[in-house]
């Protein structure tokens, strides 16, 4: 339970009158608990989806439905993490993921710090270990880390005390990506359970896709994916992914068209030339040809269906730049939507301390 100071406290980040996110919410059989201890309630750091319930991940949702009444205010700004550092360590390059982090920190009031890797020790060949040990010492209260390796955020979690939170790494996971896909789905379909969503393109490198599957399932979504034979993982034919899989329930269609019939949202996945060695496919064009997200592949998923894409972009390549601009896409929802995520995020591990402390406090 939170203490009465910081109830107060956290209610003003979202406006006293809000019924959600801060204030006591009732939980399933009628308990009363606070979104502060539910958020998140089983974790310390945030590594993946896979470890989230479908109660913690709508807990998130609801939390993130206040945060992002806070950034429609004119003055962004509050004291609910207000004395934290939160250090952000981006060992790849990104530009929503970062941003939405240091902006989600600021408004909560905390100090963000961005550590640039090509000027910091790591240039001179200080291990992930050792970078990690000495931001450890420095204090920090959460750090953010995107690295090219998979399960780089779970090596830096197994050995520091603040809450690691992973911004992405290697084509493994992608968790608060699929978090602010999930609430945008929520927000503009009303819900997620039942809805179809089709997500197409290079699923076999897509960090987006991994997490998103995972996620859309847990909330009982339904979801198909497609992609050139190449970019899809290893044994993924045409059908359903087998029972007691992770993956179970995923449709996987033999063509795109296929796949758009009857969606409610469409997420296009940007071809990871990055991650890919030469010889997946034999052209950008073909590819655009075959699998791109056109007005009249669109035309196939439901009328108004959403179109997503988590951005950064080759249009012309995976989408065109006709539907990416056009009325059904919602990319630069998914962008605000992050930042008003991002905030839950920070805020459901960074307040547990406190939480803690004001709880110890009381007589
Ligand atoms: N979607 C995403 O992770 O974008 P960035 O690489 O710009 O952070």
């Amino acid at each position: 339970m939170t203490s009465s100071s910081t109830r107060r406290e956290v209610q003003s980040v979202a406006g006293a009158g809000s019924s959600l996110p801060y204030a006591e919410a009732p939980a399933k059989g009628g308990a009363v608990v606070s979104h502060a201890s539910t958020g998140l309630a089983r974790q310390r750091h945030l590594l993946d989806i896979d470890s989230l319930s479908p109660e913690e991940i709508t807990s998130l949702l609801d939390s993130a439905e206040g945060m992002l009444e806070v950034l429609g205010r004119d003055v962004k700004k509050t004291p609910a993490l207000r004395g934290k550092t939160i250090v952000t360590v981006f060992y790849e390059n990104s530009t929503r993921t970062r941003i939405s982090f240091e902006e989600a920190g600021k408004i909560l009031g905390a100090d963000v710090i961005n550590v640039s890797v090509s000027s910091s020790s790591v240039s001179k060949g200080e291990s992930l270990y050792n970078t990690a040990l000495t931001l450890q010492a420095m204090h920090v209260d959460a750090l953010i880390i995107r690295h090219p390796h998979a399960g780089a955020p779970h090596f830096v979690a197994r050995h520091v005390k603040a809450p690691v939170v992973n911004a992405g790494d290697g084509m493994h996971a992608h968790p608060t990506q699929a978090l602010l896909d999930l609430f945008t789905l929520r927000q503009r379909l009303g819900g997620i359970a039942g809805k179809r969503v089709a997500i197409v393109g290079d699923v076999l490198y897509s960090r987006v896709a991994r997490s998103g599957i995972i996620g859309l399932l847990r909330m009982g979504a339904q979801v198909v994916v497609c992609g050139p034979p190449t970019l899809m993982p290893y044994g993924w034919l045409p059908g359903s992914a087998p029972a007691g899989s992770w993956y179970e329930g995923l449709e996987i269609a033999e063509s795109v068209e296929q796949a758009l019939d009857g969606a409610d949202a469409v997420m296009a996945l940007r071809i990871q030339q990055e991650r890919q060695d030469a010889g997946h496919l034999p052209d950008l064009r073909e590819y655009s040809n075959r699998y791109g997200i056109n007005r009249k592949r669109l035309s196939l998923a439901k009328e108004g269906a959403l179109l997503m894409h988590p951005g950064p972009m080759n249009e012309g390549v995976e989408i065109s730049s006709e539907v990416a601009h056009g009325a059904q896409s919602v990319i630069e929802e998914q962008v605000r939507n992050g930042v008003a995520l991002r905030m839950a995020v920070l805020y459901a591990l960074c307040s547990r301390g406190r939480d803690q402390a004001a709880a110890q406090e009381r007589p």
